[in-house]
């Protein structure tokens, strides 16, 4: 900014200086010019009014006595005027006078100087005409420097000779240094000038800018967390109001900022130490439950009603518990991976046997694709595990009786999982979301298939603790693709993912497109070599696909 201002002053200047300069000479050479010219006017008409009272005075009788006079004449009047000058004294070409008298000049080699036009008015005795020229400095050389010059002229009446031209050469070289002495004063001055138009320019946007300058410098660190960093006012000046106010802002910031940390850090710790007192009273509960429920074959169709609901509503008690109490410790930042060299089939293939009783009750067809080489990466099996097991479980209770595809594939740097159903699926608005706590898209389906919302931020959380990756993608009607993908070694920063988040087709694989219809026991199939045209292990480092994450952390 600072160079931009100054660089905009200086050009302004230049052109403004310039501008000045240019009228400045153009009046000063005419102003000078003007009045050299009427001096001239003036000087040579007296000079002609002398030169022809002595010729009306003078008794010349022959022609040498006239041209005499002539030559006595010459000299005198060259160095009658203020300054020297030329003086020619010419016959006219067509003169009819008796007496032969010939030409005389002071500077023959300036002859060329009179052009024939201004001759003629001269001749024609229009009285005193003159014309600018240039005089060569040195008429002799060939090449020579020119000064400027007037030369004037008028008719005289020379006794037996008659009318005779007489022309005085003034030269301007005086007057023309003084306007280049002039000129190199005045673009001296306009340099200087205009040097300390940028001198003076940096220094006061200088003043102004390096305030703003450490503001923003200050309002950096501000946002990398330096809460307690400040502006230095100085003087009582707009600058320091200006810091002044920048100081309490950031003051009442970093205030606003420890009370709502104050108060996260008590919310999880409320959360965190709840969860652990329910802990001791619902393990009481849940044995009197259970006492119960073993003797609800003894009791009226209503308590054993209310004795199977108190189970299944403790389930979803415990498990909600136990997702609160993995929450917290995400919080308070005491969640470890125990990473090991696992083969990632097999531990899918733990969460899938979870998963197939609900799928069975649902009535949902799993297909899974492996690759036929085992997937090893190093990863904590049980978050995996459990991770996966939500992916599925979600993907069954969307389904709506529609099958749901694993797949797992791995390239050099990653190893990943589509867990792909074709239900009721969700907006994209609704894939930003679902990572979020307690976020449901239907709350009343939650209430039939118990879910709390819980579920994907946990899984979220641990694909993070692996640097992994967990991202949704889904249409509604056309279902939802979920994929984790892991790296294979801890240290290894993901770019890309071997499979692609939004599925190529949104159909069904074969075989699996059909699915059980309702009623039907489904059919659970474990694909443990995948299909026949599996790609080969080049074509699987190519990245996963189009998309970036929707993931949401
Ligand atoms: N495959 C899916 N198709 C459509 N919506 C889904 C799918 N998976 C998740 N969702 C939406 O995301 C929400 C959050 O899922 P999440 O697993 O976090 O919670 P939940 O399944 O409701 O409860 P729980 O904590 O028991 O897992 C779900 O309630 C559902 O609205
Ligand atoms: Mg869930």
């Amino acid at each position: 900014m600072q160079l931009q201002v100054v660089t905009t002053s200086l050009v302004v200047g230049l052109l403004a200086v310039g501008a000045l300069g240019a009228y400045l000479t153009t009046s000063i050479r005419d102003g000078v010019f003007d009045q050299r010219l009427e001096e001239i006017l003036m000087e040579s008409a007296r000079s002609t009014e002398q030169a022809q009272a002595q010729f009306d005075s003078a008794t010349a009788g022959t022609g040498t006595q006239v041209q005499q006079l002539l030559n006595d004449m010459l000299p005198r009047l060259r160095t009658s005027g203020a300054g020297s000058r030329e003086v020619f004294l010419w016959r006219p070409e067509n003169s009819t006078a008796s007496a032969a008298v010939i030409d005389l000049t002071t500077a023959p080699a300036l002859n060329g100087l009179v052009s024939p036009q201004m001759r003629e008015q001269a001749v024609r005795g229009e009285g005193q005409v003159w014309q600018s020229v240039a005089i060569p400095e040195d008429p002799g050389a060939e090449v020579s420097g020119v000064v400027p010059g007037i030369v004037v002229g008028s008719l005289v009446e020379v006794p037996l000779a008659g009318p005779f031209e007489l022309y005085y050469v003034y030269s301007l070289k005086g007057e023309a240094e003084t306007l280049g002495f002039i000129q190199r004063i005045l673009g001296a001055g306009g340099i200087t000038l205009v040097g300390m138009l940028g001198i003076i320019t940096w220094i006061t946007t200088r003043q102004v800018v390096q305030p703003v300058r450490n503001a923003a410098l200050v309002a950096e660190r501000l946002a990398d967390g330096h809460l307690d960093e400040r502006l230095t006012v100085r003087g009582q000046d707009e600058m320091a109001t200006l810091a002044r106010s920048f100081n309490e802002m950031a003051a009442s910031l970093r205030d606003q900022i420890r009370q709502m940390e104050q108060l996260s850090a008590l919310q999880r710790r409320f959360v965190s130490d709840v969860s652990h007192e329910l802990r001791t009273p619902l393990t009481t509960i849940r044995m009197a439950s259970e006492v119960i429920h073993s003797y609800r074959e003894g009791f009226d169709p209503a308590v054993r009603r209310s004795a199977e609901l108190l189970a299944l509503q403790l389930d979803r008690f415990e498990d909600l518990l136990a997702d609160l109490l993995e929450i917290s410790r995400f919080d308070a930042g005491a969640a470890t991976l125990d990473a090991e060299r696992r083969d990632l089939r097999d531990v899918v293939d733990r969460a899938t046997d979870q998963a197939v009783a609900l799928a069975e009750r649902k009535g949902v067809f799993l297909s899974a694709e492996y690759p036929p080489e085992p997937t090893i990466a190093e990863f904590d099996p049980r978050r995996v595990e459990l991770i996966v097991r939500n992916l599925l479980v979600n993907a069954i209770e969307h389904a709506e009786d529609g099958p749901v595809e694993i797949t797992i594939r791995y390239d050099r740097e990653a190893v990943a999982v589509t867990v792909r159903d074709f239900g009721v699926g969700m907006t994209t608005e609704a894939a930003s979301h679902v990572f979020d706590r307690f976020w449901r898209a239907d709350p009343a389906r939650a209430r039939t298939s118990g879910g709390t919302g819980l579920g994907l931020a946990i899984s979220l959380e641990d694909a993070h603790l692996h640097a992994g990756w967990l991202e949704a993608w889904g249409r509604p009607g056309s279902g939802a693709c979920f994929r984790l993908t892991l790296p294979v070694r801890a240290g290894i920063v993901l770019t890309s993912s071997p499979l692609p988040l939004v599925p190529e087709t949104s159909r069904p694989r074969a075989g699996g497109s059909t699915g059980p219809t309702t009623g039907q026991v489904p059919i659970v199939v474990i694909d443990r070599h995948g299909p026949s045209a599996l790609p080969d292990l080049e074509a699987l480092t190519a990245d996963g696909g189009p998309d970036r994450p929707q993931e949401v952390s």
